[in-house]
Order: structure tokens, then C-alpha cells, then sequence
């Protein structure tokens, strides 16, 4: 009868046990502050809601694109302040082939997969492994195999930790469990240094980005596998320009993979300085990968944002660092498989200043 009982109490506390690890994924905000550094998260999508930081009179706005609310996040288009993956950006034709088996995706992009497909990381909700509101938060998730269709579990972390008032780290960690798989993971927060409310786009934002190559698309958006030098185009940011300035000699928008300058491969390294001058604002974002994706907001179209805002055409910029797009595609790409034993390793530092 005890034993019984003993037995019955163990299974009880493994319900319970069950029960808290689903409560765990309930859906929640979650802060980091310090002095005048404030970062709203949820983990829904392991997802910034917003930053706020001083302008140069040290008034504080809010300068990331996103929503008041949940529902909002689950039906949202643009990917506002959301972790990507498993494979950020384009796979043509939606599939891939690895150790001899060809995997096929989800086509949610003209026939292609974008993001990580249909229901990416984006899309799920996250485990809160630890969170201090002066100090960091960290989030899990563990993909299963086979999830939208790519091969094997992953086991992925997203660390924000805030660094003394005026910085943060984005760690992104990432380890295969059982088999091979390509892992790209992104971080896709819109930025406008104006104000995600100021009514006015960030097209005299002034942008130097340290990246001297481009990787060319083809009109779906995928890499044609060529290189090509930015100079004298209009994707030249090496010196620091306006965002706008020569937009109109585009082809199309500003949404293009940029290789980032390096002495040597994952170097931790600067990538970009943003600067805006009617506030002061300055954001300069360190990271140790080979690619930054410089998507300027050119599709957003009256988006309804937090607190009334709305978001017009190049309403905000995203900076995404990461691995070359359809590299699991194309073989003179650096590759983005990583095996059992490995650890996928993405690192970014943002700094803000005002003056
Ligand atoms: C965090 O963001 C959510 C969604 O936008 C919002 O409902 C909540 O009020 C925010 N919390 C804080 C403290 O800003
Ligand atoms: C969901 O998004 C679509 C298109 O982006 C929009 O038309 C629709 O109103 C949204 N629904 C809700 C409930 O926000
Ligand atoms: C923007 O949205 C409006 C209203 O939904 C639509 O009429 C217009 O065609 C859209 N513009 C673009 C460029 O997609």
C-alpha cells in the first residue's frame, strides 16, 4: 500500500513537474533595466519589444518597431524584433541536400523558404531559463527533428545581458542533438533612432557599414552565388552616408546581404554605425559574423504599431547579422552546417550613445 502510494506520489510529482515546465511557456513580457537602458521582451518568438535609450537631451523614446500587444505578434508579417531560424533568409527552391539525403522545405516565399519556413522560431514560444531584470534573461528552445523540415534536434539559447547602462550582448548559441543541420540564426529588430513614433522615416539616418562586398540576387531574392565590390554603388556605406541619398539609383530596395570586412573569419568585429541628427542618437552593432542583411523597412506599408504609431515605408532599418543567404545551396558560400559535438556560435554587442 505504501509502495503504491510512494510509486502514485512520484508519478504525481512528475505531473506537476510536466505542468510547471508547460507553464514555463507561458506567454510573458519580461524587462532589463539599467540606469536609462530599458528592454521589454517577450518569449513569444524570443523577441525584443523595445528599447529605450536617451536622445542627446536626454529624453527617452521607445526606438524599435513592434506591438502593444501578443495577438499582434502571433499574426505579424515583418518579423519586428523576433529571433530567426532554424535557417535565417532564402533557401531557393526550398530544399537542400546534406550527406546525400535531399530535404525539402516549406515554400512560404515565392516558391522558396524564407525565415525558417511557415512556423520558424519566430513563431513558437520559448522557455525562460533565467532572468534578471538588472542583468540578463535567457531564453531556450528545443526544435525537434524534422520541424519544418529540417533534419535533427537543435537545441537553441538567446541570451540578452545587459553591459553598465548603455549596452547590451545578444549571444545565440545553438547545438544539433542528433544529426546535421544547417543553423543561421538572426536577430531582426527594426531600428528608427528618431522614435518608433515620430511619425518619420530613416531615410536621413546616416548608416557606415564595414562590409566592401555584396552577395548580388536574382529578382526572387536569392544570391546568383557571385560577389560583387560596393564601391561606387549605390550599396557603398563604407563612409558614412545618408540612408536616402541614393536610394533612387536602386534596382529595387535596400534588402541585401553585405560580407563583412574581416582579418580573419568570426573575428568578433564592428559592422555598422548608425548616427541620426536630430536627436544624437547613435547605434553601433558588433558581431562575429560573416554577413549583416541591410533591409531598410522598403515594404512596410501603414503598419499599426505600439502606441498608435504607424509604420510608412522605410519606417525602420534591420541589421541582421548572420551567414550568407542559400548557403546550404551554394558551395562557394561558407558553409552553415553544423554537426553533433558542434556549437553554432552568434554574438552581437549593441552600444547607444547621444550627443
Ligand atoms: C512590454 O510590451 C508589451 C507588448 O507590447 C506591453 O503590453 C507591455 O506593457 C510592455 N511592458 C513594459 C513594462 O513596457
Ligand atoms: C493580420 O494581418 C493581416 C495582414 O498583415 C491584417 O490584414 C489583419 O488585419 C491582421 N489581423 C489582426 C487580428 O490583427
Ligand atoms: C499600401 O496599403 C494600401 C492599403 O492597404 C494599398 O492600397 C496600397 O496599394 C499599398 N501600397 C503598396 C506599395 O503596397
Amino acid at each position: 500500500m505504501f509502495k503504491v502510494y510512494l510509486v502514485s506520489s512520484f508519478l504525481l510529482g512528475l505531473l506537476l513537474l510536466a505542468q510547471a515546465h508547460g507553464n514555463d511557456k507561458k506567454i510573458g513580457f519580461y524587462q532589463l533595466k539599467r540606469g536609462d537602458l530599458h528592454l521589454n521582451l517577450t518569449n513569444y518568438g524570443a523577441s525584443l519589444i523595445s528599447v529605450i535609450v536617451p536622445d542627446k537631451h536626454g529624453n527617452l523614446d521607445d526606438i524599435t518597431l513592434g506591438y502593444d500587444d501578443i495577438e499582434q505578434y502571433k499574426n505579424d508579417s515583418w518579423y519586428f524584433g523576433a529571433t530567426i531560424g532554424r535557417v535565417a533568409n532564402r533557401i531557393g527552391h526550398a530544399q537542400f541536400t546534406l550527406d546525400g539525403h535531399t530535404y525539402k522545405l516549406p515554400a512560404n516565399d515565392h516558391g522558396n523558404t524564407l525565415h525558417g519556413g511557415f512556423k520558424g522560431f519566430s513563431d513558437v514560444v520559448w522557455t525562460v531559463k533565467s532572468h534578471k531584470e538588472d542583468d540578463h534573461i535567457t531564453f531556450t528552445y528545443d526544435s525537434h527533428d524534422n520541424e519544418q523540415g529540417f533534419p535533427g534536434r537543435l537545441e537553441v539559447s538567446v541570451t540578452y545581458m545587459l553591459i553598465g547602462t548603455n549596452k547590451y550582448s545578444l549571444k545565440m548559441i545553438a547545438r544539433p542533438i542528433d544529426k546535421a543541420t544547417p543553423v543561421n540564426l538572426a536577430h531582426h529588430t527594426y531600428w528608427n533612432l528618431k522614435g518608433q513614433n515620430s511619425g518619420d522615416n530613416i531615410l536621413s539616418h546616416e548608416v557606415q557599414i564595414f562590409g566592401s562586398k555584396i552577395t548580388p540576387v536574382d529578382k526572387e531574392l536569392i544570391p546568383t552565388g557571385k560577389f560583387e565590390s560596393v564601391k561606387g554603388t549605390p550599396y557603398d556605406f563604407l563612409e558614412p552616408r545618408e540612408v536616402g541619398s541614393r536610394i533612387n539609383d536602386l534596382p529595387g530596395l535596400y534588402d541585401m546581404n553585405y560580407v563583412l570586412d574581416a582579418s580573419s573569419p568570426y573575428h568578433f568585429r564592428k559592422v555598422i554605425i548608425v548616427r541620426e541628427k536630430v536627436s544624437g542618437r547613435k547605434l553601433e552593432l558588433w558581431s562575429n559574423q560573416l554577413g549583416l542583411q541591410f533591409y531598410t523597412g522598403g515594404m512596410l506599408n501603414a503598419t499599426k504599431g505600439k502606441d498608435g504609431a504607424i509604420y510608412h515605408k522605410h519606417g525602420g532599418m534591420a541589421l541582421e547579422t548572420q551567414g550568407f543567404p542559400d548557403a546550404v545551396n551554394r558551395p562557394n558560400f561558407p558553409s552553415q552546417i553544423v554537426r553533433p559535438g558542434e556549437t553554432y556560435k552568434h554574438y552581437m554587442v549593441y552600444r547607444f550613445t547621444a550627443s
